[in-house]
């Protein structure tokens, strides 16, 4: 845990909501994003209701959290994505870091969440570089878990978390913010460019659950040294 403050827009969803109660466990503080002052202060309440004791979640609008954050996630469907990060994008300095978790499901288009779009700049992580700020950190994590296992916050993740950043010392952070969550392994993924591949994955775990009649299938990456 570092001195630092993380900020998640679409913190009310579902994915978001998981992620808040993760690193707020683990004893990061938060701050809840929305659209909405008062939806983001209700998440804020709910989820220190259920983390109780000296946990802290607060919730603002969305470019308010983003400035009051040193770590921006951002956490919205990818038919937001662009506006959300144009919401955010005078909000983050060249220290932040922002960690994009969106997947280009074709439910943007009105198509099924088991097969996924292709991003004209390659994935939704590019996307986002294309349009914040040239000087910004950006790493993608988090699509191949799934909410309800972020959620339960009594049991750990059953799932690696692959992380993509065009800088290595990105990547690194974004990491070790992803090993903050019980069962979680952290993987390093290598160049942003690869996040399109790990974003596409998502919808092969969707179209698994329903195949299967699951909820939470993840990904497992073998063959690594015990410490890797
Ligand atoms: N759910 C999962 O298990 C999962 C797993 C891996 C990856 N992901 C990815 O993570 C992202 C978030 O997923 P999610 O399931 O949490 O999504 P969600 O619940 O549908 O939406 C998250 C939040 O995005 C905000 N938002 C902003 N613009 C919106 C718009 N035009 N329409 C709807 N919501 C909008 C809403 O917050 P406000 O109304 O408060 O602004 C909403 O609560 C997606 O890109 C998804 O593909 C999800």
């Amino acid at each position: 845990m570092g001195n630092r403050t993380i900020a998640v827009i679409g913190g009310t969803g579902d994915q978001g909501f998981g992620l808040v109660l993760r690193w707020a466990k683990a004893g990061e503080r938060v701050i809840i994003g929305s659209r909405q002052q008062q939806k983001a202060e209700d998440a804020a309440k709910k989820a220190n209701g259920i983390l109780g004791g000296s946990s802290s979640v607060a919730g603002m609008e969305n470019p308010k959290a983003a400035a009051a954050a040193d770590v921006i996630v951002m956490s919205v469907p990818f038919a937001a994505h662009v506006d959300m990060i144009k919401s955010v994008h005078d909000s983050i300095t060249p220290d932040d870091l922002f960690i994009d978790v969106v997947v280009p499901l074709s439910t943007a288009v009105g198509g099924s969440a088991s097969t996924a779009l292709a991003v004209w700049e390659g994935s939704a992580a590019q996307q986002a570089a294309r349009l914040l700020p040239l000087h910004t950190k950006i790493a993608s994590a988090f699509h191949n878990v799934v909410s309800e296992a972020l959620q339960r916050i009594d049991r750990e993740v059953d799932s690696d978390v692959i992380v993509c950043s065009d800088s290595q010392e990105t990547r690194k952070v974004t990491m070790e913010l992803a090993a903050e969550i019980p069962g979680v392994r952290a993987i390093d993924g290598g160049r942003l460019e690869n996040s399109r591949i790990v974003e596409q994955m998502t919808a092969l775990l969707i179209g698994i659950n329903i195949r299967y009649k699951v909820s939470d299938a993840g990904i497992r990456i073998t063959g690594l040294p015990k410490t890797g």
